[in-house]
C-alpha cells in the first residue's frame, strides 16, 4: 500500500496548525526532519515541536533523525513518535541503535545518504521495518532529485525480495507527482515530500494527485 508522508520542514511554521490540519485527512502520517547542524549543515527543530504537534494531531509520526550519535537521543525522541529513522552514517553501532528504538516499542528505520550502498544493509535488513533512500543530500528541503537513487531503489527491492522480508522502501528528497510513478515502479511504497506539497496552492489536493499517479 502506498503511503505519503509530508515533511513538515517545508510548512509555514508560523501557521503550522493551519498547514497540518489541511493535509491531515489525505496524508498517511507526518515526516519530522530533525537536523543537528553537525551531521547535516542545517539546524531544523527538535522534540518540543514534535511534542506540540503530537498534543493536537492524532497521526502517525515518522521522525527522521539527521543527527550524529542518535543513541543519546532515542529515549527523548521515542516519546512522541511512532517510528524513528536513523542514518547509517551517523552511528558506529547501528545494531545497538536499532535495538534501542525497538525496545521503546517504536518502528525502526535506517536512512542512507545518496552515496551509501544499499548492500551495506544486507545483514541488518531482517531487524528493521524500513529503509529510507535519501534522494538528495540531506539538510534542506526543495532540492533536486538525484537520478541514480532510482537504481538504488530497484536493487534494494531485489535484495528484500530475495530475503523474503517485510521491509518497506521509503524515498525522501525531491519527490513530487512528476516522479512518484517511476519511484513506485522501482519499488518504493512510502513517499516523503516537503516542498512539492507545502509550496503548492492546495497541499491536500497535491497529495491526492500523487496518489492518483500510483493507483
Ligand atoms: C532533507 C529532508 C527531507 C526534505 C524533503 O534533508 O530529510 O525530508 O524535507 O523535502 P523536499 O520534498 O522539498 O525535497
Ligand atoms: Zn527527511
Amino acid at each position: 500500500m502506498v503511503k505519503i508522508f509530508p515533511s513538515i520542514l517545508s510548512a509555514d511554521f508560523f501557521n503550522l496548525e493551519k498547514e497540518l490540519k489541511q493535509i491531515q485527512n489525505d496524508a498517511d502520517g507526518l515526516h519530522m526532519d530533525v537536523m543537528d547542524g553537525n551531521f547535516v549543515p542545517n539546524i531544523s527543530f527538535g522534540n518540543p515541536i514534535i511534542k506540540a504537534v503530537r498534543n493536537h494531531m492524532d497521526m502517525y509520526f515518522d521522525t527522521h533523525l539527521m543527527i550524529n550519535n542518535p543513541d543519546l537521543y532515542i529515549e527523548e525522541f521515542s516519546k512522541y513518535s511512532n517510528s524513528l529513522t536513523v542514518h547509517y552514517e551517523a552511528t558506529n553501532h547501528l545494531d545497538r541503535t536499532i535495538n534501542a528504538i525497538k525496545e521503546k516499542g517504536l518502528k525502526a528505520g535506517i536512512a542512507i545518504n545518496p552515496h551509501t550502498s544499499i548492500y551495506l544493509l544486507e545483514n541488518i535488513l531482517n531487524i528493521i521495518d524500513s529503509v529510507l533512500i535519501m534522494s538528495v543530500n540531506p539538510g534542506f528541503g526543495g532540492q533536486s532529485f538525484i537520478d541514480y537513487s532510482i537504481d538504488k531503489i530497484k536493487d534494494l527491492k531485489v535484495l528484500i525480495e530475495k530475503k523474503n522480508l517485510n521491509v518497506s522502501i521509503q524515498v525522501d528528497g525531491g519527490v513530487s507527482k512528476d516522479n512518484i510513478k517511476e519511484l513506485f515502479e522501482a519499488g518504493a511504497t512510502e513517499f516523503i515530500s516537503g516542498s512539492a506539497i507545502f509550496k503548492s496552492e492546495d497541499p491536500a489536493n497535491e497529495i491526492r494527485k500523487m496518489k492518483d499517479r500510483v493507483k
